[in-house]
């Protein structure tokens, strides 16, 4: 039987120390690229992959994330008495219809592969995908939409990759693989946070994973690693001994918003595609640019 991808888990329970002071109170993943938060894009590339369970892996001060996904009573009764109908429709479509949204409490800051595993009780036996919102990627179709194609068709876990400068290897996971062709391609190996000198490859692990339910026994199982946390990374080593995992060289732009460069170089890239003042930011830069 052909098993689908329904769930999608988002780990916000970060800290997010990286853009500090701006996130000592609220939530990094609700910062805007734009208009629109980071993890309210994380969401829409789920729904256009056909998920409809939203799973937040959330710890203190992230109330703002749930607050997102809800009814905003007082602004929608004040935006139909003005008549503001684009703005209600804006609010109200911040989740489509048929989506549910579920909050789990991480309650100690225990790495990736913890957050994952506090979704255990309600993914339980079938194949979900986990989005990163720091990672913002801009793909077309989206990147998971993508990705649950090439689930459907090889029925096994996959990870979204991309080439990174080798001196870049100690912010991810790094994998080898069988590389022949196109992609996707067989993972032979992967290691969390390797040094450069060290790394087996370049490729590495970006913020999108389909995963099937095995990886939840395994998590239970790993001990802390890099950085003395329960990495996800690990988990899936392990699992290599029992299935096949995909590395997917995604087609698409990615940004590294959990860095402050990253994050800049999406505000630049989508306001310049924005409808309402992207062609006014573009004129402005390319002024900017003569000076
Ligand atoms: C996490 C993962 C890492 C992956 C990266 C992608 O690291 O542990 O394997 O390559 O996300 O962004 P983090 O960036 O949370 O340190």
């Amino acid at each position: 039987m052909k098993r689908e991808v329904k769930k999608a888990v988002f780990p916000v329970a970060g800290l997010g120390s990286r853009f500090l002071p701006a996130t000592k109170a609220s939530p990094k993943e609700m910062m805007p690229i734009v208009d629109k938060p980071l993890i309210q894009y994380a969401v829409e590339e789920a729904c256009a992959a056909g998920i409809t369970d939203m799973v937040f892996i959330t710890g203190r001060t992230k109330r703002a994330i749930e607050d997102h996904f809800d009814k905003a009573y007082e602004i929608e009764s004040e935006l139909m008495a003005r008549g503001k109908n684009d703005l209600l429709q804006l609010l109200q479509d911040t989740v489509p219809k048929g989506i549910n949204c579920i909050y789990i409490r991480q309650s100690e800051p225990l790495g990736l592969g913890h957050a994952v595993l506090c979704a255990a009780p309600v993914v339980g036996d079938e194949p979900f995908a986990v989005l990163l919102a720091d990672d913002l990627i801009d793909g077309e179709p989206p990147i998971m939409r993508q990705m649950v194609s090439v689930f459907e068709q090889h029925q096994c876990s996959l990870l979204g990759v991309q080439q990174v400068p080798r001196e870049h290897t100690r912010q991810y996971g790094i994998v080898s693989t069988a590389h022949d062709g196109p992609g996707p391609w067989a993972i032979t190996g992967i290691v969390e946070k390797p040094a450069p000198e060290q790394a087996p490859s370049t490729l590495a692990v970006v913020g999108r994973y389909i995963l099937t339910p095995r990886i939840f026994e395994l998590l239970r199982r790993v001990q802390p690693g890099s950085g003395g946390e329960i990495q996800l990374t690990d988990a899936i080593a392990a699992l290599l001994e029992h299935e096949k995992v995909l590395a997917y060289p995604f087609t698409g732009t990615r940004y590294d918003c959990g860095s402050k460069f990253g994050y800049l170089q999406a505000t630049v890239a989508f306001g310049c595609k924005h409808p309402e003042v992207g062609e006014e930011f573009s004129a402005y830069l390319a002024k900017l640019n003569r000076c």
